[in-house]
């Protein structure tokens, strides 16, 4: 059963991301390029059923944890069926959800029913102004309370992504810091990745290393968290004696490919085995055209034996040609 979804260097992989649809209620600037830059495909989504199906083909084959994204997987019609199904599946340990946290509130208690267990929420900034000039669109208040409303929730990890970018957001560092004293979250401050459309430059890039340096300012006692997740996407620190924790996601200055455990299916329908990587292949025309389970598992091993040992540096990746982060779901 190992066998399946193990890549040339040995890596197995557990964790599928399934973006769930390719269109967003916020537009923020690192991630939804400019408005007519971006032709939604609604009819080339993946439907419910062939999530369910793929889903379960996966977890099959070793899967144990399926994260949905978008896009804002929130916005798709049918999300709850679908969380309820994959929520059935034998062999499932994890599910996960990368959401804005604009519809979160609503949804939440359905999702937590149907066994949803870690909540990704996106928060760039603890000013309700500068939330607008990010994202575009009205909502701070209701992302803060759908957090507040997640934290509630027993058995669950909650997690804040919050992307750094210099003079927009860096120096709300500490604030975000600040809000792990009391609260048992998990702030993530993440390099903004170079993705098509996204107008990324070193000029707004922040680096692990300096946000290290920001924070030790401040918290001078701010150190290494010891107990890491297993093929995790970031590098985990604490204040000690603050009831949260600090991770670190540095794609770019310190990839971590060599631990990676990934796989994504696309909103329509693509397997993509890296995130920076452009070797898709369609699964939905497989389907559509009747291919067996069998046959699914082929196409799928045979691109995972594509799969690269690393991914390009920052640079380089800001030249290539990839799907913007909106049709990714990152
Ligand atoms: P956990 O399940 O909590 O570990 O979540 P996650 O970090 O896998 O997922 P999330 O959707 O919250 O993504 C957080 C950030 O990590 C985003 O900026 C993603 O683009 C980035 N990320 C997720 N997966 C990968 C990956 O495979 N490679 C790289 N380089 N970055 C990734
Ligand atoms: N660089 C880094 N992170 C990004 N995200 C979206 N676009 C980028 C980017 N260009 C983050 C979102 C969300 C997660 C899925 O990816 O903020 O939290």
């Amino acid at each position: 059963k190992n066998k399946i979804l193990t890549d040339k260097f040995n890596r197995h992989h557990t964790y599928l991301r399934i973006s769930l649809i390719d269109t967003c209620n916020l537009k923020c600037l690192y991630c939804h390029p400019e408005e007519g830059f971006i032709k939604q495909q609604q009819d080339k989504l993946l439907t419910a059923e062939e999530i369910i199906r793929l889903s379960k083909l996966f977890v099959s084959a070793g899967v144990n944890k399926i994260r949905f994204t978008g896009g804002e997987p929130l916005v798709r019609k049918e999300i709850d069926k679908i969380i309820e199904e994959v929520g059935k599946i034998k062999g499932i340990e994890k599910i996960g959800i990368t959401t804005n946290g604009i519809l979160l509130n609503r949804k939440l208690e359905n999702m937590y029913k149907s066994g949803v267990n870690l909540f990704n929420i996106s928060l760039d900034t603890l000013d309700p102004k500068k939330f607008m000039l990010i994202t575009k669109r009205l909502g701070w208040e209701r992302v803060m309370k759908s957090i507040e409303e997640t934290l509630k929730l027993d058995n669950v990890k909650v997690k804040i992504n919050c992307v750094v970018m210099k003079d927009l957001n860096d120096m709300e560092i500490n604030d975000f810091v600040e809000m792990t004293r009391n609260k048992p979250v998990e702030i993530r401050f993440i390099e903004m990745m170079p993705f098509t459309g996204n107008k990324w430059s070193d000029q707004k890039f922040v680096s692990y290393q300096d946000m290290i340096k920001i924070i030790k300012e401040k918290f001078p006692t701010f150190e290494k968290y010891t107990e890491e997740e297993a093929n995790n996407t970031s590098k985990t620190y604490h204040v000690p004696g603050f009831k949260g924790k600090i991770g670190f996601i540095t794609s770019m200055s310190e990839h971590f490919c060599s631990s990676c455990n990934r796989l994504r299916i696309t909103a329509d329908g693509n397997i993509k085995v890296c995130l920076f990587d452009n070797a898709e292949v369609s699964l939905r025309d497989q389907i559509r055209n009747g291919a067996t389970d069998e046959d699914l598992l082929k196409i799928i091993n045979a691109a995972v034996l594509k799969k690269k040992a690393s991914h390009a540096g920052m640079y380089e990746i800001s030249k290539n040609e990839n799907r913007p982060m909106i049709l990714i779901g990152g």
